[in-house]
């Protein structure tokens, strides 16, 4: 392992803008919006900042200008600045894989210079985005045909995790952008049915397959992508036309061979690209053939922008910063458990599915950097759902339930299908969320209104609910680079602060391996001696019994 920078400074819970928090903690905590923005009627405008074309209003936040000094502070001194200059130089920050983290590389212009393990890395980069585009273009263009000679028309990606989870959300969200004469499906699940259902009204002589997997070796991903074969095969008849069918998104060249995939058709990554930060890699080829690859540049360029405003902004007005330290201010002050984020754009609609393994999976961690148990919370659990959806299933719970749900509010002030007057309904519906979380309505309000007494406590609103509004103007690919590019440098300022490698993920091991050795347990043909717990026993008995022997 690396050496580790930051062993030097004392323990998080120590330091003395930690305890300035704590204290200031107590007296703040019960503030309520309603007065802070009373006090301050330039509030709205002044707890604002604007970056890579994103307005970022903070106001509806249960903060005063001290508690953003010492959030600032704490900042300082957990050497955020330090640890950004670290990452974007590409040393090994990744201390327990010792690795670079170098997604910022991925959409570096093309005559950037970053190094990573002593060569500019920014070449190689462009080397393969020019790789995609010419293949992209081909595909969509009706050059690169199936096996048969037929065009191809559907695209399905095979990967799992960050290599499934941002393609399908990019997919998604840039829909409008997409080619919509080729039909874009994505396999991620190892249960048959997300493969059946994905395949059964295609043909296979037009459909080409993404096996995407940065290992090659990642079990949901290379069974499906057998069946795959299997489902070719079965129809084309030829081993041959393996090559017009497949092609592989992976740093693992030999692997992909072994699977029969031409390397010529293989589309390469490298170690530095952690799988859940890797939509704007080769990863994102499936993304590229949907919306071609000028809007993909252009999804990059978003993503840059935001890398620069992170990198160069001073962390007052610095987006990623202050939508980081808020959301350690909620998690370790407050105890708030969760964040809901909550975009007003339907095209969004699989962003919160995305988050969660961008922000769990880096940040669901309970040692530092050193080794050491932590003793203060870390990473929030991350949920959500499209607007205006959620508000008539789950709001109800964060107007009135018991827990403090601090929430994002994404929305765009334009919208891709101008239909009647729906989309000032839906940003009315944005705005008036915000604004009923923040301020609620009193039992004053509720009386006045001739409600009767009985019914009072059930209608009032306590208010104070935090709430960040993040509004563009456009759903362009590039807002959605910037998008995840903020999101992504917030998750490393509260790693960052919490002292923890935001960049691995042991924490998926052990049940991987488990997994592995119940396999032949529930295959073998004689009854397997087990030798697990009594509960996982009977329940691997009961499975056996109950699933009779195979067809
Ligand atoms: O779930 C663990 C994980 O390693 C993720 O971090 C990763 O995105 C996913 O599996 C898929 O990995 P691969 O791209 O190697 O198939």
């Amino acid at each position: 392992m690396t050496a580790n920078p930051t062993s030097s400074v004392p323990p998080l819970t120590q330091r003395p803008a930690w305890r300035a928090l704590e204290a200031h903690y107590q007296q703040i905590k019960d503030a309520h919006l309603r007065d802070l923005f009373a006090h301050d009627p330039q509030r709205g405008t002044k707890f604002v900042a604007e970056g890579a074309g994103l307005y970022f209003d903070y106001s509806k936040h249960r903060v005063t200008d001290e508690t953003l000094r010492l959030l600032l502070q704490l900042a300082q001194e957990c050497g955020l600045r330090e640890r950004i200059d670290a990452m974007f130089r590409g040393d090994p920050i990744n201390i327990t894989e010792n690795r670079s983290v170098l997604h910022v590389a991925l959409r570096a212009p093309r005559d950037a210079v970053i190094m990573a393990e002593g060569r500019n890395v920014v070449p190689e980069v462009h080397a393969v985005l020019d790789k995609m585009s010419a293949f992209a273009d081909q595909v969509r263009g009706g050059a690169w045909k199936g096996y048969t000679g037929q065009r191809i028309r559907n695209v399905i990606n095979i990967g799992i995790g960050g290599s499934d989870l941002g393609p399908v959300m990019a997919y998604e969200a840039l829909k409008d952008y997409s080619d919509r004469n080729m039909t874009f499906r994505f396999v991620s699940n190892v249960d048959g049915t997300d493969f059946v259902e994905a395949t059964r009204d295609l043909n296979p002589a037009e459909t080409l397959f993404i096996i995407s997997s940065k290992t090659f070796t990642t079990l949901e991903t290379m069974t499906n992508a057998q069946s795959a074969r299997a489902w070719v095969l079965n129809a084309l008849h030829d081993e041959n036309a393996v090559a017009r069918h497949f092609v592989a998104v992976s740093t693992n060249a030999e692997e992909v061979q072994k699977f029969g995939i031409d390397t010529a058709n293989m589309f390469g990554f490298w170690d530095w690209v952690g799988g859940r930060y890797s939509m704007d890699s080769a990863i994102g080829l499936s993304t590229m053939i949907a919306v071609g690859p000028e809007n993909f540049r252009q999804m990059l360029a978003g993503f840059h922008a935001m890398d620069e405003h992170f990198r160069a902004t001073p962390f007052e007005r610095n987006l990623p910063v202050l939508m980081g330290l808020l959301a350690v201010w909620y998690n370790n002050f407050f105890g708030a458990q969760t964040v809901a984020v909550l975009p007003y754009d339907h095209y969004l609609k699989r962003f919160p599915a995305y988050l969660q393994q961008l922000t769990m999976e880096s940040n669901g961690k309970s040692v530092t950097l050193d080794g050491l148990q932590v003793n203060y919370q870390t990473g929030q659990i991350f949920w959500g759902e499209p607007g205006t959806n959620g508000q008539h299933s789950f709001y109800q719970l964060i107007h009135q339930g018991t827990k403090l749900i601090p929430c994002d509010f994404i929305g765009f002030s334009q919208t891709l299908n101008p239909l009647g007057d729906h989309h000032d309904l839906l940003m009315a519906n944005l705005f008036a969320q915000t604004e009923a979380l923040a301020f609620g309505k009193t039992p004053e309000q509720v009386k006045a209104e001739g409600t009767a007494d009985a019914l009072v406590p059930h209608r009032t609103f306590a208010g104070n609910h935090p709430t960040t509004t993040i509004l563009a103007e456009r759903l362009t690919p590039a807002t959605l680079g910037t998008l995840v590019a903020l999101y992504e440098h917030s998750v490393f300022t509260q790693g960052t602060i919490w002292q923890i490698d935001s960049f691995d993920q042991w924490g998926v091991e052990l049940g991987k391996v488990l997994a592995k050795r119940i396999i032949p347990e529930l295959q073998s043909k004689d009854e397997p001696q087990l030798n697990h717990d009594s509960s996982t026993n009977a329940l691997i008995r009961r499975y056996r019994q109950q699933r009779g022997s195979r067809g």
